[in-house]
């Protein structure tokens, strides 16, 4: 397993000083930016786009980790990849191929994730965990920051961790809902490598963010 990695999702962030608070978390110690977008469609929430990812980009050389909670998926997927997307992370209900979907973002030149919502079992990523370079377990129903982490998602994560190792590929592992000082070292016990925090990084204004960022990674 590698070093854990924490991606504040810029989701709790304050929109109306978005470039700001995205170059606050990379001083802060982000390794890297977590950007959820959200279609009112497949979850119940709205957010942002291809063209604030754009504009993001030129604050930070941090990588974008992107989390697409949009569907249909496919049409999207050059717009995030030429807004300057380093990961882009799908759910499988979000398309009736995820096979195609993850080769489409491979032969854009990026690394390609799966995300398992709480309902979806480890299998799912099973025969595409040759393509991607990210699975992402979701600790929460997608659609919102704030929510209470769902402990039976630790089962999946221990899953998932052990269908990675088996596969000898260098494969992140992310943990993304709920994710606080107390819940991110059982989610870290359980095989995570990467921890997505909205709330608990943002919660203080950007004097709290090296150190919020700093309580979740181990022994913080
Ligand atoms: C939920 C998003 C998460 C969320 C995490 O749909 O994918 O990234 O913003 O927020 P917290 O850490 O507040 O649960
Ligand atoms: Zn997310």
């Amino acid at each position: 397993m590698s070093k854990v990695q924490v991606a504040p999702s810029i989701l709790s962030a304050d929109f109306a000083r978005l470039g700001e608070e995205v170059s606050a978390i990379a001083d802060a110690g982000a390794d890297y930016i977590h950007v959820d977008v959200m279609d009112g469609h497949f979850v119940p929430n709205l957010t942002i786009g291809p063209n604030v990812v754009k504009a993001i980009r030129s604050v930070t050389d941090r990588p974008f980790d992107v989390h697409l909670m949009i569907s249909p998926i496919d049409s999207y997927i050059d717009a995030f990849v030429d807004a300057g997307a380093d990961i882009l992370t799908v759910h499988p209900e979000a398309g009736p191929h995820l096979h195609r979907t993850i080769q489409h973002i491979k032969s854009a030149g990026i690394k390609a994730g799966v995300a398992l919502n709480p309902a979806t079992p480890a299998s799912a990523v099973e025969f595409v965990l040759d393509q991607v370079d990210l699975v992402l377990v979701m600790s929460v129903n997608p659609g919102f920051g704030g929510q209470k982490f769902i402990p039976s998602q630790l089962k999946k994560i221990e899953a998932v961790r052990k269908m990675i190792d088996l596969s000898g590929r260098d494969i992140r592992l992310e943990v993304d809902g709920g994710i606080t000082p107390e819940t991110a070292p059982q989610a870290i016990e359980a095989g995570a490598d990467m921890l997505v925090a909205g709330s608990a990084v943002f919660k203080d204004g950007p004097q709290s963010y090296a150190a919020n960022i700093a309580a979740l990674r181990p022994g913080g």
